[in-house]
């Protein structure tokens, strides 16, 4: 079994050891086409992958428990020469069974007739409902029909459950080897951002910086990026998640370069922001410097049972006393945290669970209470100062928006920054910017095994 891991066979086991008899169904995102006969790159469903591995489009799994008895059926386009001349090569159903593991496989074509079959006289579906419409709709139409052959002795399931409820705790704390892909996400994304910073230049479109940070993310193995990158020059960088990045990086600007690598299906998120010139202004500079200490204040912060709202709090203390300090605000921090006077110009929380998504799955709160952390989750930390240009900011500030963001492991004993090591103080970014364009004299192939 060449691509088997062990690691499906054990995520897809504590999945059968949560569920109660009955039959859980996954199914890949369609193929959205774009424009003639092209189509939008496909991404595999983090769920289907979370417990197959099988990252093929038009596939679909399905697990049966009954008692002691599990079953893991993957349903996959058949091998088709022809097909495979074009777009490349198919495990089917074969290749599902010896390498992925399958106890059984058929072709996607086969799906609707054999669920008919594999739901009778089921007591539990289990299906992420909502998310694929049509595939709602179409199990739906057979679970209907099973219920409407009472008479031939035969049932279909009157209990539906959405196994989210299990996967979404499952992904927040991470296994091993999630770790491991999130490690090496952080890994290339980190590198992305060294060449980003000796690749700037005043006058370079945020085009080109963005094909920067992406051509190192590819190189060094990245299967595409975690989200669309944001290159955002000065004042572009007020508006949160500015992708059309069109514009120009100019001469005293700030850039704002949030961008994350995918590899192995996990993520990379890093936020840097940084002079396009090299040298941080005396106002820019303050700003940073708020933003800095706020970033750690909130790591600082994380440790198993400190909770999420927790880590939120320390970060957003250090940005109003920012505020207040640099004239945007007035009055006891308290306050003007209790009135959320702030959030004109921090207005999104400090961060958000990573893993197999960008913005992981995982609850924020639990019985209403903010959740506390454990070892094995990972979450950004990305605390920002936004000043648009508008009248009730002190001109100086008009355009300028910082944010900075690194990746965070909580450990056994507190935690670990795996996107660490990248320059972030002011001193750290001044340093590898001295140069400025520098990269663009000494980038090489990377050096291969032969
Ligand atoms: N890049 C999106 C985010 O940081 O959440
Ligand atoms: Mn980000
Ligand atoms: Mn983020």
């Amino acid at each position: 079994m060449a691509v088997l891991s062990k690691v499906y066979v054990k995520r897809r086991t504590r999945f059968f050891d949560w569920m109660q008899d009955g039959v859980a169904v996954f199914a890949s995102w369609p193929v959205y086409p774009r424009n003639g006969d092209v189509e939008h790159p496909y991404r595999p469903d983090s769920d289907l992958h979370f417990l197959t591995g099988f990252d093929e489009p038009e596939s679909a799994a399905v697990l049966v428990k009954k008692g002691q008895e599990r079953r893991f059926l993957l349903f996959v386009r058949p091998r088709d020469p022809e097909m495979e001349t074009w777009v490349g090569s198919r495990a089917g159903e074969e290749g599902a069974v010896r390498d992925f593991g399958a106890d059984e496989a058929h072709p996607i074509g086969e799906f609707e007739s054999r669920l008919g079959d594999l739901l009778t006289n089921q007591p539990c579906l289990y299906l992420s409902f909502g998310l694929h419409p049509d595939l709602d709709r179409k199990v739906l139409a057979i679970v209907e029909r099973l219920k409407g052959e009472a008479r031939r002795g035969i049932c279909g399931p009157f209990r539906m459950i959405d196994p989210r409820e299990f996967l979404r705790q499952a992904r927040l704390v991470k296994d091993r080897e999630e770790i491991g892909a999130v490690e090496k996400a952080c890994d290339i994304t980190r590198a992305g951002f060294e060449a980003a910073f000796r690749a700037v230049m005043p006058g370079m479109p945020e085009r080109e910086l963005q094909a920067v940070v992406e051509f190192e993310f590819r190189r060094r193995g990245a299967d595409r990026v975690s989200f669309e990158t944001i290159c955002a020059g000065g004042a572009h960088a007020t508006t949160l998640h500015y992708i059309r990045n069109d514009g120009l990086l100019r001469d005293g600007d700030l850039v704002l370069l949030d961008a994350g690598a995918e590899v192995a299906m996990a993520s990379g998120d890093i936020t840097r922001t940084f002079p396009v010139n090299g040298r941080f202004s005396r106002v820019q500079r303050r700003v940073y410097e708020w933003v800095l200490q706020a970033q750690a204040a909130a790591i600082e912060a994380i440790r198993p049972g400190a909770t999420y709202a927790q880590v939120h709090q320390a970060a957003l203390e250090v940005l109003v006393e920012g505020l207040r300090d640099l004239k945007v605000l007035r009055g006891k921090t308290s306050e003007l945290i209790e009135t959320g006077a702030y959030r004109p110009y921090f207005m999104h929380r400090i961060g958000h669970w990573l893993g197999m998504d960008v913005h992981d799955v995982g609850p924020y709160f639990v019985d209403g209470a903010s959740i506390p952390l454990q070892a094995g989750m990972v979450m950004t930390v990305e605390p920002g100062l936004y000043f648009a240009d508008r009248q009730d900011v002190p001109r100086p500030l008009r355009g300028i928006g910082i944010r900075i963001e690194d990746d965070v492991l909580v450990t056994p004993r507190g935690r670990r920054v795996l996107t660490e090591g990248l320059p972030k103080t002011v001193d750290e970014i001044e340093k590898v910017l001295a140069r400025p364009g520098a990269w663009w004299g000494e980038v090489r192939p990377l050096a291969r095994e032969s």
